[in-house]
């Protein structure tokens, strides 16, 4: 089924996959990965359950996989990650080429708080209000719709590995930034590039109307009321917690988290980001690393030389990222091997033009 926007229908897999043991699962997903040989690549995010990111071929953040979409000439892409991103992947490739996303519920919460309608309601307030004045930034994290409405409107997309490099050049479009649907990353991206709290408003869409949590300054950034369910579970309490529990641990946290958690944190950044500063640390380093828990828990496994906890352990793991498990991978497979694709993502070609465009805007500023 093609599927476009914020509504997803998923197809319910066979039952005959959901009985499977765990040796029989790895054999058939291994053995249709193998029929379908170069026909086919696997894509897995980070955030991904291990038992299904041992299959993919390349694994990386949002960036990377987007950049590695690009360039990649596979008939097939299965994507083992959320629907933007498969849509990212999808407006990145030829038509020939079919991108999969084996569970249509493997949404991102984020993403879905940014509604088109909503978005189009808050331009025509803050044009109304700031004249031409506003360049929209979105972070991938949302529909190719809301791409596409940046992409016509001269903006550009960003992730977190590159939000600041963003934001700096949208300032030398426009006086302004909308920035959309994390308030967030950001809010932490303008502090960092030295904008005050003062001079950032948020627009709530329930309520239709911008307002000033911090004071009225010289409004530069207009940050969408969005958040995401995982990173917005680390609060300042776990930063004071885990450094009385453990004194010397460094506290690493993703630009995600509220900006109060963000400024008590020892340092920031992307999940790339975190991946190479543990990469780096020397033995016996003690981290509570505050981001979603299957790669936590992967880099502590693959880190035993140093100490690496959850911020807050009782965070669950990104629940729609993990609704791809290998009942869903292997499905996905058999259904390619037997030519009758499931859960095909396919932008609407309107749509993926205007979003290419955004993220073109941002790929060639890197
Ligand atoms: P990255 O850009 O770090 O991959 O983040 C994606 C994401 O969904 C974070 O929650
Ligand atoms: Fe979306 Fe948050 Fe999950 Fe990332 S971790 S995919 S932002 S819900």
């Amino acid at each position: 089924m093609a599927v476009t926007g914020n509504v997803r229908y998923p197809t319910p897999i066979d039952e005959a996959y959901t009985g499977l043991s765990s040796e029989e699962l790895d054999c058939r997903i291994a053995a249709a990965k193998a029929a379908l040989g170069k026909d086919l690549v696997i894509l897995g995010h980070h955030y991904q359950r291990d038992d299904v990111i041992a299959f993919a071929d390349y694994r990386g953040d949002s960036l990377k996989l987007a950049r590695i979409a690009a360039e990649l000439d596979a008939r097939y892409i299965v994507f083992c990650g959320v629907h933007f991103m498969a849509e990212t992947a999808d407006i990145l490739t030829v038509d020939e080429q079919v991108v999969v996303l084996p569970d249509l519920n493997a949404g991102c919460s984020m993403a879905d708080m940014a509604a088109i309608e909503d978005v189009e309601a808050c331009w025509d307030l803050l044009t109304e209000r700031f004249g031409d004045t506003i360049l929209p930034v979105t972070y991938v994290n949302s529909t190719a719709a809301i791409k596409a409405f940046v992409g016509r409107h001269g903006g550009l997309t960003c992730t977190s590995s590159n939000a600041e490099k963003v934001f700096a050049y949208a300032w030398t479009q426009k006086k302004r930034i909308l920035f959309l649907p994390d308030e967030h990353l950001g809010r932490n991206t303008g502090v960092k590039l030295g904008l005050s709290l003062a001079d950032m408003a948020v627009y709530d869409p329930q309520e239709m109307a911008l307002v000033h949590p911090h004071g009225e300054g010289d409004v530069r950034l207009i940050l969408w009321k969005g958040y995401c369910s995982v990173h917005q579970r680390f609060a300042p309490r776990h930063v004071h917690e885990v450094r009385r529990r453990y004194p010397g641990i460094r506290v690493l946290v993703h630009p995600e988290c509220s900006y109060e958690t963000v400024q008590l944190a020892d340092d920031y950044g992307s999940t790339e980001y975190i991946i190479r500063a543990v990469e780096k640390a020397p033995p016996g380093t003690k981290w509570a690393i505050g981001t979603e828990h299957n790669l936590v828990n992967r880099l502590a496994k693959e880190h035993p030389e140093q100490f690496i906890l959850s911020l807050n352990e009782r965070v669950c793991p990104c629940l729609t990222m993990n609704r791809i498990d290998r009942p869903h991978l292997l499905w996905a497979l058999e259904n390619l091997v037997k030519g009758t694709p499931q859960n095909v993502i396919h932008v609407e070609p309107e749509v993926a033009r205007w979003a290419r465009v955004a993220i073109d805007r941002m790929l060639d500023l890197a």
